[in-house]
């Protein structure tokens, strides 16, 4: 085979062979193409799309071309959420532990923050002393033990996404649906779950502006997982607002963990308890959505998933005294409130100038290589369709650094779009896809 007439093929519209995109990928990571013959590849792909057998192909392929953890030794069915990232989203810290809980292994593998949107990774690392870093046979055995592991992406899991990844960022070729589809399965399934739960999250904070592209992304996923024989279903979740109050690391993470206490703001509780039980039927452990959610709400209320969390976190190094107050998490130097200096009703948030606000503050990363503060970050103190006056407090920012606060503020400000009267209110949960559970 010839990388050119593979890319030939590619460009002028027709499908190629579950070998040849094997062949190509797996020559990539090899380092036998190269990215000037990767980046046409991922061009064509870009115009022409996909077919079904080309994208389980190319997910496969990218999946082995580093290790596949082996979780058959784990009892159960083996469930992971991922959400393709917003502001304010926490879920995952209170979720696992909860869905972990209910008798379901969660063995879940994220990432860091990059640009608008947080990452859990960087909100678990607020925990003093909790090492994210297991390699594969402590995260099994973990599993195995605890029911849950909350670790990052290791230099052996999917090689090929992330050189394909950075070749996308620089080609303009990463707002496709196949190629996002298949770096996220591909990164997911080398986790060596059975099952998996989409949270797709649409609005001006997400990667997926709108319904029908959401949707669209959803769909290839849970068919790329299905053509690979495991069980997924996804939510389309709005994130034209910002997911509970607190953006940041340290703030999040104690939000997260407000909710298996008991409390946290209701949205994030929602949400929480609704892809629980979607995790609880893929697990087999619940029959019915109420069953899931009843559950889950079971263990929030009764104290098990904080004390699951409380494991988890002393298995990996950290202190668990971290989850009994919010001082034991970093805390930043200063904290001020944001005045909008203009009355009116708000009719919406620009949800992705939150995120760049809290990027500003030094809560997230420009760049993939920026270090970041983790105990910095923003508390909104109103939400769409309340009516303010002007030199009323919107947030408060937590910070370290005047200048950043400056920034942070201005950003903060031209996030809030005052008009008439709120905009018409959006669901949280657009719509469930998925077959049979
Ligand atoms: N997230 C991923 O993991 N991959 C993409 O291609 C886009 C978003």
């Amino acid at each position: 085979m010839r990388a050119v007439d593979l890319i030939r093929k590619k460009r002028d519209g027709a499908e190629l062979t579950p070998e040849e995109v094997a062949w190509i990928v797996a020559r990539y990571t090899a380092a036998e193409v190269g990215d000037d013959q990767m980046a046409a590849f991922a061009m064509a792909v870009f115009f022409r799309g996909m077919g079904g057998p080309e994208l389980a192909a190319l997910t496969g392929a990218m999946m082995a071309s580093g290790d596949v953890i082996d979780l058959s030794s784990v009892r159960g069915v083996k469930v992971d959420k991922h959400s393709t990232g917003g502001v304010g989203d926490k879920i995952s810290i209170c979720l696992a532990p909860l869905v972990a809980a209910c008798g379901v292994p969660v063995p879940m593998i994220s990432g860091r923050g990059l640009g608008h949107t947080g990452g859990t990774l960087d909100k678990l690392s607020a925990i003093p002393g909790f090492s994210v870093d297991l390699d594969a046979a402590r995260f099994i055995a973990q599993v195995r033990e605890h029911g849950i592991a909350l670790i990052g992406q290791t230099e052996r899991l999917v090689p090929a996404d992330r050189k394909l990844y950075a070749l996308r960022d620089v080609t303009a070729t990463i707002e496709s649906i196949p190629m996002i589809s298949a770096s996220i399965m591909s990164k997911k399934l080398a986790e060596g779950i059975d099952a998996l739960v989409l949270d797709v999250k649409v609005g001006s904070g997400a990667f997926m502006k709108t319904l029908e592209d959401a949707r669209a992304l959803a769909k290839t996923m849970i068919s790329i997982g299905e053509r690979m024989g495991k069980r997924v279903r996804a939510l389309l979740t709005d994130m034209d607002r910002v997911l509970g109050r607190a953006v940041g690391n340290a703030n999040e993470t104690w939000e997260a963990i407000e909710v298996l206490r008991g409390g946290g703001p209701s949205d994030v509780v929602e949400l929480t308890v609704e892809l629980g039980a979607e995790m609880l039927i893929l697990g087999r452990v619940a029959e019915s959505l109420e069953d899931g959610k009843t559950r889950i709400r079971r263990a929030i209320a009764d104290g098990r998933g904080l004390e699951r969390l409380a494991r988890c976190v002393e298995a990996q190094g950290g202190d668990p005294r971290a989850l009994e107050a919010r001082d034991r998490l970093p805390t930043a130097r200063r904290s001020k409130e944001v005045a909008l200096g203009v009355g009116g009703t708000i009719e919406r948030f620009d949800t992705e100038a939150v995120g760049r606000a809290g990027m500003l503050l030094g809560a997230g990363r420009e760049r993939s290589s920026d270090r970041i503060n983790l105990s910095v970050g923003i508390e909104m103190m109103v939400a769409p369709g309340d009516r303010i006056g002007p030199d009323q407090p919107i947030a408060r920012l937590d910070y370290d650094d005047d200048d950043r606060f400056d920034r942070a503020a201005a950003a903060l400000r031209s996030a809030l779009v005052i008009g008439e009267g709120p905009a018409p209110a959006r669901p949280l949960i657009f719509a469930r896809l998925g077959g049979e559970a």
